[in-house]
């Protein structure tokens, strides 16, 4: 006797999210949203790999900031490859402009993205192991009207999807006037050492303006009294900031002077910003997205110096967003044409007609393993077919088959033959009905 198998159960991943058929629609949106402004705009796509060397996001997101120090799926490969999924995609992106010399290429290289990435981050609402981004980088060029330009994008895409935006915006200054602000503010809380919270009192050396945007409710309070770093900008950059600023109301773009918004990745330099939805603009959490200018990046990975700039937003964040906002979404194309059939002769010849009307260009649907009519049309009307063709043993002996209308009822019956100008004529008409009522 075979011994019986324990059956073992499966699960999701802890962090990971399946995007089951309901939630496709919203996916659909949002991708279609976003090529149309990458087209607008004159943003290519470009895909990166997943898998990247380790290295890669040390040198460029930091080695001392949470993402790479506590949030990496680093491994080692079997060649002994020290690699890591990515974390973000902005790394990547720089390093295929050098590895390809795109910046041999009329500048900016403007390139957009959409795909997973992966923090193992500690998961609850809105915050995933994998989730997905899109975003957009211009790299090669540093007028302010870019910086504008890229922050529309983030506002409008949203404004778009149904959501009420805010943009929070900061400068984080150059490298210069980076590091004295960051001498500043070292000297401010030096004295506050012991009231800070353990990661706050770590970073204080090695990444002090994160002490700006902590989430524990003491750092909060003791950053409210922070210098700021507007008042420490070198004089290029006080006049690239105002200029944004500028270009922002011109766009009547919704936002706020945000001097805590630092990001929480390394390379960042001037122009940086969050995009929060109304309703949760103090809840840190609920950030959609967020850029910012990296003007060393290139640089630093190796290239010429190049300016550069983007941004990425969470999808899965958005789709939380519009479903809490009850975005009403256009469920998209229905059918023009359902096949009903009834009998095994007729499913044969429904399955031929079936291909027919769709190389001919129909949009044509069917249920070919339900039996009765009245299950087949209750399916026809669910998806919103227009009409439905009706095959059983009498069409099939007569040489005919029945067109219903689906809105009215009414059945007729039509040579089988001229099937094809028989359901054109119905649709042409039924698109001039249509018309007529909008009217
Ligand atoms: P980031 O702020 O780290 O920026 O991520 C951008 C967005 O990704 C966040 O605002 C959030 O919506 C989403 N996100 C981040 N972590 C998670 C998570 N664990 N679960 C769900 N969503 C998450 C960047 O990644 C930069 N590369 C953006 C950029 C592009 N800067 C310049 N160019």
């Amino acid at each position: 006797m075979v011994a019986k198998k324990k059956k073992v159960k499966v699960q999701l991943v802890k962090g990971m999210k399946d995007i089951l058929p309901d939630e496709q629609l919203y996916w659909n949106i949002i991708r279609e949203k976003v090529e149309n402004f990458a087209r607008n705009y004159g943003f290519s796509r470009i895909d990166t790999p997943i898998v990247e060397f380790t290295n890669l996001f040390k040198r460029t997101v930091g080695e001392d900031t949470d993402v790479v120090s506590k949030e990496m799926y680093s491994f080692v490969s079997q060649g002994g490859d020290k690699l890591s999924l990515r974390p973000e995609n902005t790394a990547s992106v720089v390093r295929s402009y050098i590895e390809h010399g795109m910046l041999n290429l009329p500048q900016p290289v403007k390139l957009f993205y959409i795909g997973p990435q992966f923090r193992h981050d500690n998961p609850q609402a809105g915050r995933y192991r994998q989730f997905w981004q899109f975003g957009f980088e211009a790299i090669g060029d540093d007028d302010p009207v870019i910086d504008a330009q890229m922050i529309a994008i983030s506002y409008f895409i949203l404004k778009d999807l149904g959501l009420d935006i805010e943009i929070q915006v900061n400068s984080v200054g150059d490298s210069i006037s980076r590091t004295e602000y960051i001498k500043v503010l070292k000297k401010y809380y030096q004295d506050k050492k012991k009231s800070l919270c353990k990661d706050c009192s770590l970073r204080l050396n090695k990444n002090t303006l994160r002490l700006l945007d902590c989430k524990n409710k003491k750092c909060q309070e003791l950053s409210e009294e922070t210098p700021q770093m507007v008042d420490h900008l070198s004089e290029d950059s006080k006049e690239h900031f105002m200029a944004v600023l500028e270009y922002l109301d011109e766009l009547d773009i919704k936002y706020s002077l945000n001097p805590k918004i630092v990001r929480g990745l390394d390379y960042y330099t001037r122009t940086a910003w969050e995009i929060f939805e109304c309703s949760s603009k103090d809840g840190k959490l609920n950030a959609l997205g967020g850029g910012g200018r990296y003007d060393n990046l290139v640089d630093m990975l190796g290239g010429r110096e190049t300016p550069a700039i983007g941004f990425a937003i969470g999808v899965e964040r958005v789709i939380m967003k519009m479903q809490e906002a009850k975005v009403e979404l256009d469920k998209g194309k229905k059918f023009d044409i359902y096949i009903a059939q009834l009998g095994i002769e007729a499913r044969k010849k429904a399955m031929h007609l079936f291909e027919e009307l769709r190389l001919a260009g129909f949009s044509v649907t069917e249920n070919m393993s339900k039996k009765g009519l009245r299950d087949q049309l209750e399916m026809a009307n669910k998806k919103g077919a227009v009409f439905t063709l009706i095959m059983g043993q009498k069409e099939i002996a007569d040489e005919t088959i029945l067109i219903r209308d689906m809105e009215s009822g009414v059945q007729e019956i039509v040579d089988y033959k001229k099937i094809k100008s028989e359901i054109r004529k119905r649709l042409d008409k039924n698109i001039t009905k249509n018309l007529k009522l909008k009217k």
